[in-house]
C-alpha cells in the first residue's frame, strides 16, 4: 500500500500506537508458533522479476476484468471481521474507501456492520460466507446478502474451526452485540460458530441459495483446486488465512503457481497473503493470480485514518502497481505472464 516493506511497516506501527494492544494484536497476529504469518511476505519478496527493456511504457493500464467487473486495478479488499475494533465506522468506512479507490470490496460473515448498511456505502462487493453449525443462519445470511446487492459468495474453505492464536488474550475481546449484529435474535453462539463438515457439496448449495457465483478461498493444492472447480466453484482464492489457520502451511507465493497450473484457466485464481506493495501484486498476477486481495493494510489504513486512508492506501497500491508494470516492461494486464518471474536459483 505502499512503495515498499519498511513503508508497510510504518503503517502498523502508527496502528499499533493508536489501537488498544488486545486489538492490535487480535488483528495483527497468527496461530501457534506464526510461522506461516512470519513466511508470508518475505516469500513474495523472494521472487525475483525479469523485467523486459525497451518497450514504450508512456501509457499503462492497469484495469481488469474480474469476474465480470471491470475494475481500475487488480487490487481488492479481503474479508475482516470486526473492523468495528479499528475505528468506530468499521465496514461501512472500508466499504467508502474501497469503493472510492475504484477496489472490489469482500465484506466478511463476521462484518461488525449489519449488511444492508454496508451494501449501501459499497460498490462492487462480494459476501464472504463461513457455513456455520446452524445451517439456517447461513442461509439467512447469504440471502440478505445476495438481495443487498453482493456479486458472489466467497466460501472459506480453511476454517472448520479457528486456529489457536496465542495473541488472541481476551475471550472478550468482540462484544456479542457485535458478534451477532447480523443474526437472527436470540441466536445460539455455539449454533453460530463455524460448521466442521462443509464440504465440497456446499459450493453447490450456496450457489442456488443465493442465486451467485461462488469462489471457494483458502485453497493451496492443485488438487483440491480441480475438485471446487469440478463442484461448480467459479473461482479459487489461494489464502492460508494470514497465517490465522494452520501454521506451518505453504506461503500463499509458493502455492499460486500450483493451483493456477492445476486449474489451467478454466476459471478465475485470486491470492492474498502478505502482499504488501506494488510489486507484489505484480508478482501475484505473474504467477497466475487475476486479482489479489490484501487484509490487515486496510486494518491499519482503518485504524490510522478511517475511510479516506482506506481510500488513499487502495490507491497508493494500485499506483505501486502500475509503476512496477511499467518499469518491467509491461503495458497491460494481459502482458504480464510467469516470465517476468525468475525461477529460483539452485538450493533456493
Ligand atoms: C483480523 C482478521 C480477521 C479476518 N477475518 C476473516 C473472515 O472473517 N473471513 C475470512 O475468510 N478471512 C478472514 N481473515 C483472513 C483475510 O481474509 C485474508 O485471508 C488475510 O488477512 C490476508 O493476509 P494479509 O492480512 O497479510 O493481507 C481475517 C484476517 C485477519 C487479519
Amino acid at each position: 500500500m505502499f512503495a515498499s516493506h519498511a513503508d508497510y511497516g510504518r503503517l502498523e506501527e502508527d496502528a499499533r500506537r493508536v489501537l488498544d494492544p488486545a486489538v492490535f494484536d487480535f488483528y495483527a497476529g497468527g496461530s501457534g508458533d506464526e510461522t506461516t504469518l512470519a513466511a508470508a511476505a518475505a516469500a513474495w519478496r523472494r521472487i525475483p522479476l525479469r523485467p523486459h527493456v525497451l518497450r514504450d511504457v508512456s501509457v499503462v493500464d492497469t484495469r481488469v476484468r474480474v469476474l465480470g467487473h471491470d475494475l481500475a486495478a487488480p487490487v481488492g479488499v479481503a474479508p475482516v471481521g470486526y473492523q468495528s475494533l479499528a475505528h468506530p465506522d468499521g465496514e461501512l468506512a472500508t466499504a467508502w474507501g474501497a469503493r472510492r479507490a475504484g477496489a472490489l470490496l469482500t465484506l466478511s460473515s463476521r462484518s461488525s456492520r449489519r449488511i444492508e448498511e454496508v451494501a449501501a456505502e459499497a460498490g462492487p462487493w462480494w459476501f464472504q460466507a463461513y457455513v456455520l453449525r446452524d445451517r439456517g443462519l447461513t442461509r439467512e445470511l447469504v440471502r440478505r446478502a445476495a438481495g443487498a446487492g453482493a456479486s458472489a459468495v466467497v466460501l472459506t474453505g480453511d476454517t472448520p474451526y479457528l486456529g489457536r492464536r496465542r495473541r488472541d488474550r481476551d475471550p472478550g475481546l468482540i462484544p456479542e452485540e457485535v458478534f451477532g449484529v447480523n443474526l437472527a435474535h436470540g441466536f445460539d453462539r455455539a449454533l453460530a460458530e463455524q460448521a466442521a463438515d462443509v464440504t465440497y457439496d456446499d459450493i453447490a448449495w450456496l450457489a442456488e441459495l443465493s442465486g451467485l457465483p461462488v469462489v471457494v478461498k483458502g485453497l493451496l493444492r492443485g488438487d483440491d483446486a480441480r475438485d471446487c472447480v469440478a463442484a461448480g466453484a467459479s473461482g479459487v482464492w489461494v489464502s492460508n488465512h494470514g497465517g490465522r489457520q494452520l501454521d506451518g502451511a505453504v506461503p500463499t507465493a509458493r502455492a499460486l503457481p500450483e493451483v493456477a497450473a492445476a486449474v489451467r484457466g478454466a476459471v478465475e485464481v485470486y491470492a492474498d497473503g502478505g502482499i504488501r506493495t506494488g510489486v507484489d501484486v505484480l508478482r501475484a498476477l505473474a504467477l497466475g493470480a487475476r486479482a489479489v486481495f490484501v487484509g490487515r493494510p486496510v486494518l491499519w489504513c482503518l485504524a490510522t485514518g478511517g475511510q479516506n486512508a482506506v481510500a488513499d492506501g487502495l490507491a497508493e497500491l494500485a499506483d505501486g502497481f502500475a509503476h512496477a508494470m511499467g518499469l518491467a516492461g509491461v503495458t497491460k494486464v494481459s502482458q504480464i505472464d510467469q516470465g517476468l518471474c525468475a525461477p529460483p536459483a539452485a538450493g533456493e
